[in-house]
């Protein structure tokens, strides 16, 4: 496992584990003891990764799972928008690593597909420590991308990059691009001044908008047509009852919506 050039050149730092709980829950501990970034986590295996809302993320051996700890990285309230930059990243990775570009797609708020079947998420968290008598908040950007497996039992379909050829780039492969991919993505966002920019590229990318769309939030599930995301990168919905704003969901593009159904 090794940075990519532009990573190395700009001097992100990069720690590799064979086995850890989770590449997030290790970015907590080091924020605490002090780590402030840049800095790479990556594991073989995690025995306790997470995904979004609360959910656990399978981490067998072969796939990608790597966290990006950021201090400083744009004002606090600018943080949430680190999702799209991550997101249009890997995808932008994953381009690079494949020749998939025309078959991969963005899934709000932060998934990558792969002819229509989840590849790839991204958990962002914050961590608050204490720097001089004030606090300070980090980043912790965790990307998982299914390299040679994915699960069964998900409440999206799940894919890997290895059940569409034999010549799948491995983890390492992937990282390097990724690490260098992220430098272009965050250099694009400008500190948070240029998530115009973010937004436009991921717009671009977007699947299913103009689409009917179910998603899926803590107590109901709305039907409606995806409009886009707006300037604070919300889901916007129009549904049978008018607009509605989406700030934390699960989508379901209409080929993958029974799972929404079943609650699952
Ligand atoms: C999702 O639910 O789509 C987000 C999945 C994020 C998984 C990655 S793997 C590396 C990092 N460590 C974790 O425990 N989760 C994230």
């Amino acid at each position: 496992m090794e940075l990519g050039r532009i990573a190395k050149a700009r001097g992100f730092r990069l720690v590799v584990h064979e086995e850890i709980d989770s590449t997030n829950e290790e970015a907590k501990r080091l924020i605490a003891a002090g780590e402030r970034g840049p800095l790479w986590i990556v594991a073989r295996r995690q025995s306790q990764g997470r995904g979004r809302l609360g959910r656990n993320w399978e981490s067998p051996p072969g796939n990608l799972y790597a966290t990006l700890v950021l201090s400083d990285a744009a004002p606090a309230r600018r943080a949430p928008e680190l999702g799209f930059v991550t997101g249009l990243a890997t995808i932008e990775a994953l381009k690079a690593a494949t020749g998939f570009a025309e078959r991969l797609t963005l899934k709000w708020p932060n998934d990558i597909l792969l002819d229509g079947a989840k590849l790839a998420g991204v958990l962002l968290e914050a961590a608050v420590a204490p720097v001089a008598g004030e606090t300070e908040s980090s980043a912790i950007i965790g990307i998982g991308v299914n390299c040679i497996s994915a699960p069964l039992q998900t409440s999206y379909p799940a894919i890997a990059l290895a059940d569409r050829g034999p010549t799948a780039p491995s983890a390492p492969a992937l990282f390097s691009l990724l690490s260098d991919a992220m430098i272009a993505s965050l250099d694009l966002w400008d500190g948070g001044e240029r998530f115009h920019a973010i937004r436009a590229q991921w717009l671009k990318q977007a699947g299913g908008i103009g689409e009917t769309i179910k998603v899926k939030l803590a107590r109901e599930i709305i039907e409606g047509r995806f409009e886009t995301i707006d300037a604070a990168g919300r889901l916007k919905i129009m549904t049978d009852l008018g607009e509605r704003i989406v700030e934390a969901g699960d989508v379901f593009f209409p080929s993958a919506d029974t799972s929404a159904e079943r609650g699952a």
